[in-house]
């Protein structure tokens, strides 16, 4: 089939890539004629895993002049939804892709899916993006399809988690869309749930929303175990082999960061409130999160006092495996330490450029530097960290690297 893509962030580009491995005519949009410029040359611009090999090997190629859509069979919008500041939502990019594909509609004879995949609120399909569709002139489920196709990929694995997925869901506003994606996804020997606009824009939340919350839940967990004595660990994997939990995101630690689980929490709590109800579970999972961040902090003061000392810093990305350090807890706890009077020296093995953008006064040394500190903080569980050799350090760990139990003083969050 041939299918545009607009916008090429995260999701866009490896959407993209993979529906080309697949076999489809690709063009990705994307407004940056940079960015633009780089993928049509081959350059992965997101970091991920595999995606380079995918973008020289695939009939894909990347515009920034969306005419280059009009025989589209498969229109997905993928376009970022979360804003500069903060965590509320930012539905304006949206809303032009919207209106650029309504022109294309304007003169476009053949039918043709308009697909949404970027995280909206519950309801935004419908209320927003079909009225802007359909002041083309043209009918939705007449001229055009429109489906709500959710992305459940992880940063670091979404090559993977796109040829693999633990299901499809495909939100429909009229059957013949549906059927054009679910033609997508041929081969795909996992479940397709089929169902209706809002509730595949929910179900894309309240994935994360769960994923979050088993994240907090973990945590809670684990500061009940400090106090009393008993290795949270032990507990995560006790609990985790009932198949009913899963042993899968029972890492405690730090908390969660990414541009994704944040966000998406955020969202669905803005929408719960929007329409006069208090998610206090989901309130929870947020404001537990945000304690967890901080609590390197509080437990290195035990040891220095932060004006004029020394601290380390292991890990600056959200998670391991990427160099993307939106929402890392290392933004704050660096923040904090800076604004406290503090010597901070970093290292990651892929984030640190980022990172220097927006920390110029942080010292980017290699890991064995960084533990000459007067205390070293664990932020982000790199594999690398797990043969660095910690004896005679004082370690705050934020992630569970038990080698460095080595340690002279071992304090984990
Ligand atoms: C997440 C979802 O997993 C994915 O399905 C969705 O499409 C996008 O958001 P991602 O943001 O890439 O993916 O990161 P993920 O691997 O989920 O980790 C998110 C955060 O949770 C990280 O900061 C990680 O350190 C933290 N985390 C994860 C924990 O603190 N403990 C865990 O056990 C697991």
């Amino acid at each position: 089939m041939k299918i545009s893509i607009i916008g090429s962030g995260y999701v866009g580009l490896v959407t993209g890539a993979c529906l080309a491995k697949l076999g489809n005519k690709v063009v990705l949009i994307d407004l940056d004629e940079e960015k633009v410029k780089l993928i049509n040359s081959g350059v992965d611009t997101i970091n991920e895993k595999g995606l380079s090999e995918l973008l020289r090997s695939t009939d894909i190629e990347a515009s920034s002049d969306y005419q280059s859509i009009t025989d589209s069979e498969v229109i997905f919008l993928c376009v970022g939804t979360h804003s500069e500041k903060g965590y509320s939502v930012n539905l304006q990019y949206l809303t032009n892709a919207a209106e650029q594909v309504s022109q294309i509609l304007k003169d476009k004879g053949a039918y043709c899916v308009v697909g949404v995949k970027s995280t909206v609120p519950p309801g935004t399909t419908e209320e927003l993006i079909i009225p802007i569709l359909q002041s083309s002139g043209k009918k939705a489920g007449e001229d055009y399809g429109v489906c709500m196709l959710p992305e459940f990929l992880r940063e670091g694995n979404a090559i993977y988690d796109f040829m693999h997925p633990d299901r499809v869901v495909i939100g429909e506003y009229d059957a013949r869309a549906g059927d054009m994606c679910y033609s997508l996804f041929q081969g795909f020997d996992v479940p397709i749930l089929r169902t209706d606009l809002r509730t595949a824009e929910m179900i894309k939340l309240a994935s994360n929303a769960f994923l979050a919350n088993k994240v907090s839940f973990i945590n809670e967990i684990g500061n009940i175990c400090k106090e009393l004595g008993i290795d949270t660990h032990e507990v995560a994997q006790g609990i985790g082999l009932d198949q009913r939990i899963g042993s899968k995101f029972l890492q405690a630690g730090i908390g969660f960061g990414g541009s994704c689980l944040p966000k998406d929490l955020k969202m669905l709590i803005d929408k719960a409130r929007e329409i006069g109800y208090e998610p206090k579970i989901l309130e929870e999972t947020w404001n537990l999160n945000e304690i967890q961040a901080l609590k390197p902090v509080a437990l290195l003061k035990k040891y220095v006092s932060i004006n004029n000392a020394t601290i380390g810093v292991l890990g600056l990305a959200f998670k391991p495996e990427t160099d993307d350090i939106r929402s890392s807890r290392a933004i704050n706890i660096i923040e904090t330490l800076l604004k406290g009077g503090a010597r901070v020296k970093a290292y990651d093995p892929m984030a640190m450029e980022n990172f220097r953008k927006l920390f110029p006064s942080v010292e980017y040394v290699s890991g064995e530097e960084v533990l000459n500190s007067d205390v070293t903080l664990i932020i982000t569980e790199w594999e690398e960290f797990k043969s660095l050799d910690y004896t005679g350090k004082v370690i705050i760990d934020g992630r569970g690297i038990s080698k460095a139990k080595e340690a002279r003083i071992y304090e984990r969050v």
